[in-house]
């Protein structure tokens, strides 16, 4: 499938699948999508300082760099695990210019670190940030009882039916510690009701530019 690199409403890029018209991050501002949803109402939501994080789809890597951006500044102790099927090149990531545009000079390294670092291997890029990519995909998650948090970045529902399932958001339900969190973008009914149908305490909270909702759902 053919990508694109595209300017959304804040200025910041995105990758845009032409035969979908499916961004990888919304087009009214990915930076302020990404810093809205997985930040504010997710990784700042938990209080702990040392938090294990589990993002479906790590694509641009975006909400990895501004995870560990947030957790430098609030000395923060972050495992952070992340699955992704199709990864994009470096040549996409150096396009997309989230350094330039986050004014994140002393991350470039890391950042770079973290897409070409090997699959299914912990590396620490930070004193007190671990990182792990897998290659896989998102069905074939069995993890047990092991995150705190959850960015559920995948696919619209509209695109990729069956990624926002009861059968998928049972792996998540299982894959958290108990209180854990999930937050995603999406906000329609059918996922909301998916989420609660496997146990979920799900809340509707105002989403990010140009969306009304997003979802927080926790394992009460
Ligand atoms: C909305 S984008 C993720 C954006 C990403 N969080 C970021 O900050 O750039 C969805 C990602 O899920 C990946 N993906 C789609 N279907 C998948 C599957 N079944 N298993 C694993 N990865 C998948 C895509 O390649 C893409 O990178």
């Amino acid at each position: 499938m053919i990508r694109k690199i595209i300017t959304t409403g804040d200025g910041s890029k995105t990758i845009q699948i032409q035969d979908w018209n499916e961004q990888y991050h919304s087009v009214h501002g990915a930076v302020k999508e990404a810093y809205h949803v997985f930040i504010d109402k997710g990784f700042k939501y938990l209080t702990n300082e040392a938090i294990s994080i589990l993002e479906i789809g790590f694509g641009t890597g975006l909400n990895a760099l501004i995870t560990l951006i947030e957790a430098e500044k609030n000395n923060r102790l972050v495992n952070y695990t992340c699955i992704e099927a199709y990864p994009i090149t470096i040549e996409e990531i150096s396009q997309l210019d989230y350094i330039e545009t986050l004014k994140a000079e002393a991350f470039r390294k890391v950042f770079f670190e973290m897409h070409k670092s090997n699959w299914e291997n912990e590396i620490k890029l930070t004193p007190r940030f671990s990182f792990n990519k897998q290659k896989k995909d998102f069905r074939e998650i069995s993890d047990s009882n092991l995150y705190n948090l959850i960015y559920f970045d995948a696919f619209g529902a509209r695109v990729q039916p069956e990624l926002w399932t009861e059968l998928i958001f049972e792996k998540m339900y299982k894959a958290l510690t108990a209180n854990g969190v999930l937050v995603t973008y999406a906000a329609k009914g059918s996922v909301r009701r998916a989420m609660q149908a496997v146990g979920f305490v799900v809340e509707r909270l105002p989403g990010p530019p140009g969306k009304r909702e997003m979802l927080r759902a926790i394992k009460e």
